[in-house]
């Protein structure tokens, strides 16, 4: 079977760990954490780097740090992992699902305006699949409307805007480091942001809210434990030694499947949008219709490649049923097909998932 994705592990990974486990400091106190937070920030100039145990719990944090309360609205996208909108229900706010972008797959940013009102406190904009949302005009909205603007950048790690690291555009961003991210720590995440006093806070937030400048043991708000484990910063650092290189792996990978899929005008292959620089977290397809992405899907099991299909659109779900119809959302859900992208896939493994798909359409058509 040729994976979806597989991890990154060096030698470097075995090793950090090894020392971890015989150093006996296993929890969130020890060396690694602060290693991982430091050149995490050295990687993507985000001024502070607050290390937490998973990217949901990252967005929690976040919200909560730049005063998201009961009763706001959080403008988000329809067409994102469930993560990026769990964490508004979590504080009693209300999620206002956006449609997307067809050609870009993030948030459509001139949709947002008017469901703008005087609850809307913040935008999230999850940038997607290594692709980056339109920062420009969103970084207007904020101004015009006195708004916060959250990056979900558990998917573009080692993506650029205008040459800046995601995560660097709006006042607090979020990553994670699940097991098939760009980089990965097994479970874990960061909380990051320029400046100070967000930055206090959220670090506050995930140790329990403790004042330490008075008791170990005196807590002024309700935090949460939220910390990542010094075993799970270990790998962090070894990965973050390893980033570039796995960033150049995954652009490889895109561009071997661009030259043999692209002119099969069946598909649409999502490339990287103007000023951006992406990871290429997953290489995504969308093909005409839902009948022929199943088709293809089971066309592709059946060769023994492992694929996914795109996000289910959110304001569907019944957890957040919002009754409204965003067409675009729908289709890209209904639609799109994730392709193996992992950085130690080979050249013939690619050349044989594109053959494979080329092949389906020869024999459908
Ligand atoms: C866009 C997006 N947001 C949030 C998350 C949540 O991260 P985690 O699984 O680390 O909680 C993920 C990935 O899983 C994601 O893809």
């Amino acid at each position: 079977m040729i994976s979806l994705y597989n991890p990154y592990i060096s030698k470097n990974t075995l090793k950090n760990v090894t020392n971890c486990i015989k150093s006996n400091w296993i929890s969130s106190k020890g060396l690694y954490v602060k290693k991982f937070e430091k050149l995490f920030s050295n990687f993507t100039k985000i001024k502070y780097s607050i290390s937490v145990a998973n990217g949901t719990c990252a967005m929690h944090i976040a919200l909560l740090s730049i005063g998201i309360k009961k009763g706001d609205q959080v403008i988000v996208p329809s067409f994102t992992y469930v993560a990026t909108a769990n964490p508004i229900k979590y504080i009693g706010a209300k999620p206002i699902f956006i449609d997307s972008n067809s050609e870009t797959l993030q948030l459509d940013v001139k949709k947002i305006e008017k469901k703008i009102n005087s609850k809307t406190k913040a935008i999230i904009c999850p940038h997607l699949y290594g692709n980056i949302t339109n920062m420009e005009y969103l970084l207007k909205l904020k101004k015009k409307y006195k708004l916060f603007i959250v990056e979900d950048c558990a998917e573009s790690f080692g993506s650029y805007y205008k040459k800046k690291h995601s995560g660097n555009f709006g006042d607090i961003s979020t990553f994670s480091f699940y097991g098939n991210k760009t980089i990965t720590t097994g479970e874990g995440g960061m909380v990051c942001t320029n400046n100070k006093k967000i930055a206090k806070l959220a670090l506050k937030l995930k140790t329990q809210g403790v004042a330490t400048r008075i008791h170990p043991y005196y807590h002024d708000i309700v935090g949460y434990n939220y910390r990542m484990t010094n075993i799970c910063a270990a790998i962090g650092v070894s990965q973050l030694e390893d980033a570039k290189y796995i960033i150049n792996k995954k652009r490889k990978i895109f561009i071997k499947y661009k030259n043999q899929i692209l002119n099969n005008k069946f598909i649409r292959l999502f490339e990287e949008t103007t000023n951006v620089r992406s990871s290429y977290w997953l290489v995504v397809i969308i093909l005409k219709n839902k009948n022929i992405k199943k088709k293809l899907e089971k066309y592709l099991l059946n060769n023994n490649i492992e694929t996914r299909p795109t996000f289910y659109p959110l304001h569907k779900l019944p957890i957040y049923n919002s009754n409204e119809k965003l067409v675009v959302a729908e289709k890209l859900g209904e639609c799109g097909i994730c392709l193996p992208s992992y950085p130690g896939i080979k050249t013939k493994e690619i050349n044989f998932v594109s053959k494979k798909i080329n092949q389906f359409f020869d024999e459908v058509r």
